[in-house]
């Protein structure tokens, strides 16, 4: 029975998960990512041809989803597994995927479905990829969207359209990511084909399946100047949150593709039924440093514990309560799914601390008003972190890579416990006593 001092979340509140097929399937070798992987560019030469296994242990890793209580669950489909080759369906990996949603629904976990998470097929990269722009090119998206959302009409509700689009475009700025450019008019230009995308997925699922609901996910990047004092510093942080934040929310708005003066796509507005945040830390800027994003850990109160290995990430509760309101005031009018959230850390008692202080934010913004229907922990499983390989471990379940042994961390039980309770109940809350984590900037 609910306690008194129990943090309650509303009633129907989906609790769940997040991962993407390159990252935790294994086997994804037609799609551009793993190019990229092989051109020697992730940490310890990793790379993504097993990662979780999870294309052969999916069962084994829904049975997990169950016994975190979860009751949503967000994967997304490969589109280069369905289309090996233009034109040429892939029937068997396509009733995988059918299966895989099946085992869900058997275990009532609602599918959140992504289209496309960051890898594209080789063959259409061939093509010019998201710097191709011409009818025929993306005709072959279009008809990706259409077979997933025919096969899957009646048993998916949700669909994510693009994970991210401004990680997207980090792709052709700094050079880390697939497919390793540093250019910053190529970056504007696959931005603005990734919004394209968006529309044309939204467009495709409506018409086949008009009662399915579809959203982007906006990852919000919170930005804050290097040194407080420095205009500059400001200026370009001002700038900077432009590109990532208020580029993205004004095309979706007005029909306007991100950082391109001229452009009118109308196709573009009203292409939310509801919208995704993807919230993970901030970063700090500025242009007179080598590198011109700051890593937030050298700041000596998390860096120093090693909390944020790897990824040198700090998190922000504060910050994720910033993010939702700025997407509420953007778009206030429909639901908001938190589809990621979660922390990169060795240390599980530190993920148990900031996934609690992250959803009494989550909470706050819910109690003002905002109409936050669910949250996704990223990740179910440690799995592939994209350049950063197998080195930040995300998940509330620890994975063993050399035997693929999974076994259930603290916060997977802490997380277990919230939903089942459908609230951050005082037992937990007593264990956490602290003030929300505050960086200091
Ligand atoms: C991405 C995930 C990634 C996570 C943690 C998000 O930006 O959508 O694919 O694993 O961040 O880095």
């Amino acid at each position: 029975m609910a306690q008194k001092e129990d943090i309650v979340f509303p009633k129907g509140f989906l609790w769940g998960t997040a991962t993407a097929a390159h990252q935790i399937e294994g086997g994804t070798t037609n799609n551009n990512w793993w190019l990229f992987e092989k051109e020697g560019t992730i940490k310890n030469n990793d790379s993504a041809l097993v990662a979780c296994d999870h294309w052969n242990r999916f069962k084994q890793d829904f049975d997990l989803l169950k016994k975190l209580n979860c009751n949503a669950y967000r994967m997304s489909i490969e589109w280069s597994r369905i289309f090996p080759q233009p034109g040429t369906l892939d029937k068997k990996a396509l009733d995988h995927y059918v299966t895989m949603i099946n085992e869900l629904l058997k275990r009532k976990i609602t599918p959140f479905v992504t289209l496309f998470h960051f890898t594209l097929p080789i063959w259409w990269c061939n093509e010019g990829g998201l710097l191709n722009r011409d009818k025929e090119h993306l005709e072959h998206f279009k008809q990706f969207c259409d077979v997933v959302a025919k096969t899957l009409k009646g048993k998916v509700k949700f669909y994510n359209t693009i994970n991210e689009p401004s990680i997207v475009m980090l792709g052709y700025i700094t050079g880390t990511s697939a497919p390793g450019q540093k250019n910053m008019l190529k970056a504007i230009k696959a931005l603005g084909t990734t919004m394209l995308m968006h529309a044309i997925a939204y467009h495709t699922i409506k018409s086949v399946d008009p009662d399915a609901k579809v959203g982007i996910v906006h990852n919000v990047q919170i930005t804050k100047p290097y040194n407080p004092n420095s205009i500059m510093d400001k200026l370009f942080t001002a700038f900077a949150d432009y590109c990532f934040n208020g580029a993205i929310i004004r095309s979706l708005k007005k029909g306007k593709l991100p950082l391109q003066i001229f452009s009118s796509h109308r196709e573009l507005i009203n292409t939310n039924d509801f919208i995704g945040v993807n919230f993970y830390n901030f970063i700090r800027l500025s242009l007179r440093l080598k590198d011109l994003a700051v890593p937030a850990t050298d700041n000596p109160v998390c860096g120093k514990k090693g909390l944020c290995v790897s990824l040198g990430w700090e998190p922000y509760p504060e910050g994720f309560y910033l993010a939702i309101k700025l997407m509420h005031n953007a778009f206030s009018h429909i639901p908001m799914y938190i589809t990621e959230n979660g922390i990169g850390t060795n240390d599980d008692s530190w993920r148990q601390r900031v996934l609690i202080d992250h959803l009494k934010m989550l909470h706050k913004a819910i109690t003002e008003g905002v109409d936050i229907r669910g949250y996704f922990y990223w990740s179910i499983i440690d799995n592939f972190e994209w350049e950063h390989g197998y080195e930040p471990r995300f998940g509330l379940v620890h994975v063993d890579f050399k035997t693929q042994k999974r076994t259930i961390k603290h916060s997977g039980m802490v997380y277990a416990q919230i939903a089942k309770s459908n609230a951050l109940p005082a037992t937990i809350l007593k264990k956490f006593p602290e003030e929300i984590y505050k960086p200091q900037f």
